[in-house]
């Protein structure tokens, strides 16, 4: 038995029943027979473009013919998927797509960070021209965060924009990745520099993905999970703690929980701030550092171990310079350990260049680093206090004194 988890607390984001009443304030039609199969939680983020549901359940990949029959009206969609994905899971989604009548156009890329590119963006794009689809049709993104940000970026694009739906297939796409609608690309210069804002119309997100996902990368989606509890909700990064061996097995009630759960603090943070003016930053926890060690590894540095490295750096670096309660860093510290992902990583000893890396980032304002402002173990500071403006100088001899 795992812990219960109480998901009303502290958000107004409800997760409802897909056949309770609440369920219809965003309606949509699945067939009777997916009705029957289906059992989702849904989690709505308020958006400028009217708001969106994210669908969490074993079996919420059936709804997709019902989404993309309201999202394009030629019934025309293209499917994006990396080539691992699409090896695994495209006949399965394509399927049932077809045989409801819709024209499914296939496009996939080589599966990893490395290319999340402006060449990929623009070879999906040529597909897309090439099958003559017009500003009527639907993309669909099947696969991880680095195909959700890919193909959310060419439906951003394509024709000024088309209708998106999310359908993730790893923790950290189902977890994370998959909801606030950031999409984009990385640059030489640094991960996710060319980009847009673009909501889904719809996010699908469905355990069954992940039977196929090896163990190591079931762990590293419970990174953002174990953000998510350490900015605002210290109750959730307990039971994360107590759950990580179900959560790691796939217990599947467990699993389903947890991505509720953080899809609920992620939505509550995103529909208040769509376009990170202010409080959304605090979701870039670890983040800074994060993408710091991912530009230096040259991207090998998978971006759940980045993270998980980055939460406990920051916390480290925010104890010392007296903005973060002591006792947290090693609380974060625990929490990664409990998923078995790393707490550090050799990069950081490079102290000079580490601070260079980490000013390339989207946060950085006249030059200067700013982190997030973890308080404590579920607490963030609130309003134009979000990060701290670190100056380089101190940057680097904190890193110093702590990562020598
Ligand atoms: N847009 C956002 O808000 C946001 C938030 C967090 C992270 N991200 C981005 O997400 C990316 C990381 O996402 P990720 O960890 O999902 O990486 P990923 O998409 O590269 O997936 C990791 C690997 O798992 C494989 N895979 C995916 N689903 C599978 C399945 N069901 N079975 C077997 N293999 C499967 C993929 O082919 C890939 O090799 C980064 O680029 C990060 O910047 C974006």
């Amino acid at each position: 038995m795992t812990p219960s988890l109480r998901t009303g607390k502290l958000l107004r984001a409800a997760a409802v029943r897909l056949d309770s009443p609440e369920a219809h304030a965003i309606p949509i039609s699945p067939s009777d027979e997916a009705r029957a199969l289906i059992r989702c939680s849904e989690v709505v983020v308020r958006s400028l473009t009217g708001g969106y549901p994210v669908r969490v359940g074993h079996g919420a990949r059936r709804l997709l013919p019902a989404a993309v029959a309201a999202a394009s009206p030629s019934g025309r969609c293209a499917l994006i998927s990396d080539e691992r994905v699409a090896g695994l899971w495209y006949d399965r989604v394509a399927e049932p797509l077809e045989r409801e009548g819709v024209d499914v156009v296939p496009a996939f890329f080589q599966e990893g960070e490395a290319n999340k590119t402006r060449a990929t963006w623009a070879r999906l794009t040529d597909v897309l021209m090439k099958a003559a689809l017009g500003r009527d049709c639907c993309v669909v993104s099947l696969g991880g965060g680095v195909v959700g940000d890919v193909a959310g970026f060419v439906a951003a694009t394509f024709m000024r924009g088309v209708p998106f739906i999310q359908v993730p297939t790893t923790t950290l796409a189902m977890i994370d990745a998959s909801v606030g609608g950031k999409t984009g690309v990385d640059h030489p210069a640094g991960k996710n520099l060319v980009g847009a804002f673009h909501a889904p119309r719809e996010v699908l997100a469905d355990p069954a993905f992940l039977t196929t996902l090896d163990r190591d990368l079931r762990a590293e989606g419970y990174a953002e999970a174990v953000k998510h509890g350490a900015i605002l909700d210290a109750e959730y990064a307990d039971w994360l703690a107590a759950c990580a061996g179900a959560l790691l097995d796939g217990d599947g009630d467990t699993v389903e929980r947890a991505v509720v759960r953080s899809v609920q603090i992620k939505a509550e943070v995103v529909s208040g701030d769509e376009f990170e003016a202010g409080h959304r930053q605090i979701l870039n926890f670890g983040h800074t550092v994060g993408h710091a060690l991912e530009l230096d590894t040259g991207y090998a540095l998978p971006h759940g171990h980045a993270v998980a490295v980055g939460m406990v750096a920051e916390a480290r670096i925010g104890e010392a310079l007296g903005i973060t309660a002591d006792g947290t860093a090693e609380a974060v510290r625990a929490m990664v350990a409990a998923f078995g992902l790393p707490d550090r990583h050799r990069s950081l000893g490079r102290a000079k260049r580490l601070a260079g890396l980490m000013a390339r980032d989207k946060k950085t304002r006249s030059g200067i680093v700013n982190m997030v402002r973890l308080e404590a173990l579920g607490r963030t500071a609130a309003g134009d206090k979000t990060t701290v403006p670190i100056p380089e100088a101190e940057l680097i001899s904190t890193l110093k004194r702590l990562f020598r």
